[in-house]
């Protein structure tokens, strides 16, 4: 297989984003820089190989960009779409899991329970990859890093101001900045916060790069002196009918330009989108020179192609 693919000792699958340390972290990215600027050199790279995209939730980035990358590496990408039958109804997770197992090589799965990816990875004997859960999102976050990593030239350091709901988004974000040893600065409302395991073991994490995690009630405060400020939706997929509800209550952590003005003078902007205009983000800071939102949706492909070759290979 591809003569560049580290050995690295990896987990098997990719469930939580905590498999990986921190030097794993830095080997994606260095990997998913080559195959950015190299594309070439990878397109037989997963030549003969079959991944099956399991999707209970609706997607645009994460299934083009498994898609495409798994076809331009050579490979063949095989949707089974759940959006009207959750994973198990049919038959059981396990065996979901031991037939596919037999067929192909990788499974990618955006599921409504963390616990489905945990069940479907205990029974796959191929790798399982998380491509969001109801707790993370590590493809996305490993992504926005690669993303800093361009703009900054390390996210070492880095100070990132996460604003709004303590989400999936936000619990990945905190994995993978512990990891690359930013500076992560949470802004949530009370009852809203990241789940505080995730943020203890983050903040053990992040000892070893140097990072911190810092949780705020107050948007101004998280976003004093950022370089990065991050949002995400108010109501996740699955939250839908608590969309009028977290809107009142969400309303004071809206990324506009008075909350932009306390961030650095280079601070840029991140959503993992897909974006709520006049909710979560104003049109005006979506649009601003500041978002690198499109960037670092173009960098989910890069970013999962390495993932893909790391955990393939
Ligand atoms: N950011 C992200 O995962 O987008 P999709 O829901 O469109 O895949
Ligand atoms: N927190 C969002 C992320 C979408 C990419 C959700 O789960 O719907």
């Amino acid at each position: 297989m591809n003569a560049q693919a580290p050995a690295l000792n990896l987990a098997s699958d990719l469930l939580t984003g905590t498999e990986w340390n921190a030097s794993q972290v830095r080997e994606l990215f260095r990997l998913a820089a080559d195959v950015k600027a190299h594309p070439d050199r990878y397109k037989d790279a997963l030549a003969g190989r079959f991944l099956a995209m399991v999707f209970e939730k609706p997607s645009l980035r994460t299934r083009v960009t498994f898609e495409v990358g798994i076809v331009s590496m050579g490979g063949s990408a095989i949707l089974l779409d759940h959006a009207n039958a959750r994973l198990g109804e049919r038959e059981s997770i396990a065996d979901v899991a031991r037939s596919l197992s037999r067929w192909v090589h990788g499974i990618v799965a955006r599921v409504f329970e963390q616990e489905a990816l945990d069940s479907l990875a205990a029974f796959a004997t191929v790798p399982v990859i998380n491509a969001l859960s109801d707790v993370y999102h590590p493809c996305q976050t490993l992504a926005d890093f690669f993303t800093l990593e361009e703009k900054f030239g390390s996210a070492r350091g880095v100070k990132l101001a996460y604003i709004g709901d303590g989400n999936n988004v936000c619990h990945s974000l905190l994995v993978a900045g512990a990891r690359v040893g930013a500076h992560m600065r949470i802004a949530t409302p009370a009852g809203y916060e990241p789940d505080a395991e995730i943020v203890e073991a983050a903040r053990c994490d992040a000892a070893a790069t140097q990072g911190t995690i810092e949780l705020f009630r107050s948007p101004e405060e998280a976003v004093s002196g950022a370089q990065a400020v991050y949002t995400d939706v108010w109501a996740s997929m699955g939250q839908e009918s608590e969309t009028e509800m977290r809107a009142a209550i969400f309303a004071p952590y809206q990324i506009n330009a008075a909350l932009m003005s306390h961030a650095a003078p280079d601070a840029v902007f991140l959503h993992c989108l897909p974006a709520h205009r006049g909710s979560e983000v104003t049109d005006e800071v979506m649009e601003s020179p500041r978002s690198i939102v499109f960037d670092e949706a173009e960098n989910r492909l890069h970013v999962q192609k390495a993932i893909l070759l790391m955990l393939l290979n």
